[in-house]
């Protein structure tokens, strides 16, 4: 079995770390700030010891999954690995110069990682000399208990890589996904509508958070997207639309809105300063919801609506296929249904017609209608 090495202790990098050591991995975690490696090392121990109490593993298993753990401070402990993931700051010139770095310490045949969620894979392998060997493997938070993984080939990478990493992240009992390498990859481009368009309602008047998030809850989302964003950090959701909506060209359709900017500007980032779209203080009862069904509805099929467009579109441009494209909502972000498999349900036509009414309302480009969505719908 490879060993691995991981760079960055972070949220993301132990996560990988304890993802790759359970599968058998002897795996190397790299990071310049040592309180991080102790910190992913304290983790680690903890996450074992409830993996233990809960059953889910022996105290052997766990044992062994520390030993096979190390925490280091150099690239020269990286000299046996046969693949590294990166999962550093999300800056460009940082990841670029530290590709460059570490590919001078590493075997020839050891493939480079980013699990970046924005940034451009062909940009960060053209630092490397062999630019080749480097893709995008795009873990999902926390990288233990999220299914999905997206595999994202730079333009200078090699196929023979993208078979092999889909392979390892099998083997990981994870489902990977095979993505283009654009603007926000399957999950961040095509989920964008679920913040967007619920905003959009909500300043439009139509509705408050607590009935959008209600509408949305009732057609089997887990979280309405308000309390989802308030969780995610209205920061961190904020910077995703934005870099998206810049990468695009600013296309209108992924437009960041100042509903979201205010509060960011407020420092209410959500759960984690304790209020965001809601208050979070003790005591606080929550807001009710409206039981108008009629006025759920109406939100519910148009914020869906949207995201089947953004599914279609993403199939037409073929960043992914229609069936990665399906297991990369549900997996990813636990949609209830893959948006394509659902538009099918709901009858093609009826979602073309959704878009084109709102259209006609608005005459904004933002809602129009994907000519991938309207031909499977001519052809269905
Ligand atoms: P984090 O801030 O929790 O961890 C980053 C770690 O990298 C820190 O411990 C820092 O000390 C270390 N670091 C920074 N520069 C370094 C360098 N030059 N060499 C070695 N270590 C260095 O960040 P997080 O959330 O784990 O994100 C890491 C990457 O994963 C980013 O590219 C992010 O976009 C991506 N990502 C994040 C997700 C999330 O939900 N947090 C989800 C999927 C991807």
């Amino acid at each position: 079995m490879i060993e691995i090495g991981i760079i960055g202790a972070g949220a993301m990098g132990s996560g990988i770390a304890q993802v790759v050591a359970q599968a058998g991995h002897e795996v190397t975690i790299i990071d310049t700030n040592d309180a991080a490696l102790q910190k992913a090392m304290v983790t680690l121990a903890a996450t074992m010891d409830k993996l233990v109490a809960k059953g889910k593993l022996s105290a052997a298993e766990a044992d062994a999954i520390q030993k096979r753990t190390h925490y280091r401070n150099s690239y020269s402990d990286f000299a046996k690995c046969e693949l590294i993931i990166e999962a550093i700051v999300e800056n460009l010139d940082i990841k670029k110069k530290v590709f460059a770095e570490v590919e001078t310490y590493v075997s020839d045949t050891c493939i480079l990682a980013s699990n970046t969620s924005s940034l451009s894979l062909t940009a960060i392998a053209s630092a490397c000399t062999r630019p080749d060997r480097v893709i995008g493997i795009h873990f999902f938070n926390p990288a233990p208990l999220m299914a999905l993984v997206e595999i994202i080939p730079a333009l200078q990478t090699h196929l023979i890589h993208v078979a092999e990493i889909k392979k390892l992240v099998e083997s990981w009992k994870k489902v990977p996904v095979l993505c283009k390498d654009t603007p926000g990859f399957i999950v961040n481009r095509v989920a964008r509508p679920f913040y967007g368009e619920a905003i959009r309602i909500y300043e439009e008047g139509i509705a408050d958070f607590a009935t959008i998030d209600q509408a949305m809850r009732e057609k089997g989302f887990k979280m309405g997207p308000f309390e989802l964003m308030d969780m995610i950090g209205n920061d961190v959701n904020y910077a995703v639309t934005e870099s998206v909506f810049t990468a695009f060209y600013y296309d209108p359709r992924y437009k960041p809105s100042f509903t979201q900017k205010k509060l960011n500007e407020a420092g209410w980032l959500g759960r984690k300063t304790g209020k965001g779209y809601y208050d979070y203080s003790e005591g606080l009862e929550k807001p009710v919801p409206s039981d108008n069904a009629e006025l759920k509805e109406r939100i519910s099929s148009r914020i869906l609506a949207m995201l089947i467009n953004e599914a279609f579109d993403a199939a037409y441009l073929n960043v992914a296929t229609e069936e990665d494209i399906d297991l990369a909502m549900t997996k990813g972000v636990n949609y209830p249904k893959g948006l394509i498999t659902w538009a099918k349900e709901i009858g093609l036509k009826e979602c073309v017609k959704c878009l084109d009414d709102l259209y006609e309302s608005y005459h904004e480009d933002r809602y129009r209608c994907s000519v991938g969505l309207r031909k499977a719908a001519a052809n269905h």
